[in-house]
């Protein structure tokens, strides 16, 4: 079903914190394929996914405290490299015979490490002290027998150990996030020397195994894909069609809630370089007839969300009996699912339900279709890299998240058409400046948001207005589930703000939103 079969993982036993994915993500960059299971797997589990090293991730702060995640401590007699990190460490101490220590005292944030000895395999050629990072309360008081210090802080005696023998590692840090100086050389020499594993995976291959995979799985059936404009049905719809031609037809749901040139660039730019067979339905005027006169943000997504479906089972419909027709049912509905929605919604096996949160509020759930999910295993920054191996235009691939309801939740008020052509124009040249200043890696998205229910005086010209503000809402996140407000150089905004209200109707102010996530949302809504 996933990458799994065919290539042995690293396993990242998640312990409840939110670094699992992280350290996912690390090994991956590694060039080592690696998936993530819950911390109550049993040696069982374990042994028949055959896995080529362990990582065992951050938890909560004790293992002493009541409900503590444990781990089958028969994992450890399956021979299988191990690399403890945090509350992983912790465990893996306790496991083999040391020491930990419940002190009661905390260890958080920035930490001068120090090496014991040479440091082992793990941390040999490294500096004497390194700057790391820290979020514990307990702390191992004694390495298990056999196990060599590698590592001790101003308070933590034993902050890594090592047994070269048995290939078992732990690290009291965290090596996984970017504040740790040589975090990632430590994970790599836990890979590639201490479990001598090539950095051999990258997503290309991830390409091949795909069309083969969903040629057995489609046969000479059809497939149905929606596209959003975004990077994940993009790609998704890229592969599958990579595999199986025309057998798939795409549809692209215009609700008029796009922004500036999304259509064309998926009409000209996505058709011209994927080939694929492409249906538009234009429902524009049927989403603003029937947004008309709401306010109410709930009301506006629940609405965009059943027009979507609408206009979606309308060409469904037609596509079927044109399939039917001919010979060929449309079998399979092809989703842009990613490895985090899997792991976030519990799991890993079976078919996954259709996500109803993301994309345009949701395809409808009674749809009669198996689900090709070709994107299952990747990350994001994965999914891009395979766009882009797909010869999909950067300006789709490098595209930052957008809403499903598009602008309908970036106006503060009602959505109407004259409304969204303004906020339309500011956005192209909010995005444009951005991209200019080459600020949109630094990024994660940057909402612009019209204030269609303010309005406030100013001067411009001759003349007093009385126009709108519009809002810039740039932040930086790892997820989406946290954020923070991005630093954007003052002359980057200053030519934004000038642009935009030179050149706006009807806006004559720019602000900028320094609120971080939480309290904060990022879509004003
Ligand atoms: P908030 O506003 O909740 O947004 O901080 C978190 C992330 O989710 C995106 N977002 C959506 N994406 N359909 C989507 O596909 C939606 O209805 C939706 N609402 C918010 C938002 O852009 C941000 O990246």
């Amino acid at each position: 079903m996933s990458a799994d079969t065919a290539q042995r993982p690293v396993l990242v036993v998640d312990f409840g914190a939110q670094y699992a994915q992280l350290i996912a993500r690390r090994v991956r960059e590694a060039g080592v394929y690696s998936e993530i299971v819950p911390h109550t797997v049993t040696a069982a589990d374990i042994a028949e996914k055959n896995p080529v090293a362990l990582i065992l991730s951050g938890g909560p702060s004790s293992v002493y405290e009541e409900g503590a995640p444990a781990l089958d401590g028969d994992i450890f007699d399956l021979g299988v490299p191990t690399l403890g990190i945090c509350y992983g460490f912790q465990v893996m101490a306790r496991a083999l015979g040391g020491e930990v220590a419940n002190t009661g005292l905390r260890e958080y944030g920035a930490t001068d490490a120090a090496l014991s000895g040479d440091g082992g395999v793990l941390l040999g050629g490294q500096p004497d002290t390194q700057n790391v990072w820290m979020s514990h309360g307990d702390q191992v008081a004694k390495a298990p027998e056999g196990f060599e210090v590698l590592a001790s802080t101003a308070d933590t005696p034993v902050a890594a150990f090592g047994s070269a023998e048995k290939g078992f590692y732990g690290v009291q840090w965290h090596p996984e996030v970017k504040h740790s100086d040589h975090g990632q050389e430590v994970i790599e020499n836990f890979l590639h020397k201490a479990a001598g594993l090539a950095a051999d995976w990258n997503s290309g291959n991830v390409i091949e195994e795909q069309v083969a995979r969903i040629r057995e799985q489609v046969g000479s059936a059809r497939v149905i894909s929606a596209l959003s404009g975004g990077v994940d049905s993009a790609v998704s719809t890229a592969l599958v069609h990579k595999a199986i031609g025309d057998q798939l037809t795409a549809v692209f749901v215009d609700h008029g809630l796009l922004r500036k040139g999304e259509r064309e660039q998926v009409e000209q730019d996505y058709v011209a370089s994927t080939g694929v067979r492409l249906i538009t339905v234009d429902a524009a005027d049927t989403f603003l007839g029937h947004l008309k006169g709401v306010s109410d943000p709930e009301q506006k997504r629940k609405i965009i969300g059943r027009e979507f479906i609408r206009a979606f089972e309308k060409v469904q419909l037609d596509l079927v009996a044109e399939a039917k027709a001919e010979g060929e049912p449309i079998k399979f509905l092809v989703q842009g699912t990613l490895y985090p929605d899997v792991v976030e919604s519990g799991g890993g096996t079976g078919t996954a339900n259709i996500k109803s949160h993301h994309n345009v509020g949701g395809l409808p759930e009674d749809l009669d279709f198996e689900l090709i999910e070709p994107l299952r295993t990747l990350f994001k920054d994965e999914v891009r890299q395979i766009g882009r191996d797909l010869g999909l235009p950067e300006a789709i691939v490098g595209r930052q998240p957008f809403p499903g309801p598009g602008l309908g939740i970036r106006i503060v008020g009602e959505v109407t058409a004259d409304r969204l052509e303004i906020l339309r124009e500011a956005d192209a040249i909010a995005r444009e400046e951005l991209t200019k200043a080459g600020l949109d890696s630094e990024i994660w998205q940057c909402p612009v948001v019209l204030l269609a229910d303010v309005r406030s005086v100013g001067v411009q010209g001759d003349g007093r207005t009385y126009g709108h503000p519009i809002v810039l809402r740039p932040v930086s996140s790892e997820d989406a589930m946290t954020a923070d407000w991005t630093r954007l150089p003052y002359d980057v905004l200053s030519k934004i703000s000038n642009r935009i209200t030179n050149s706006v109707r009807d806006v004559n102010r720019v602000v900028l939103d320094v609120t971080s996530k939480p309290p904060g949302t990022i879509e004003w809504e």
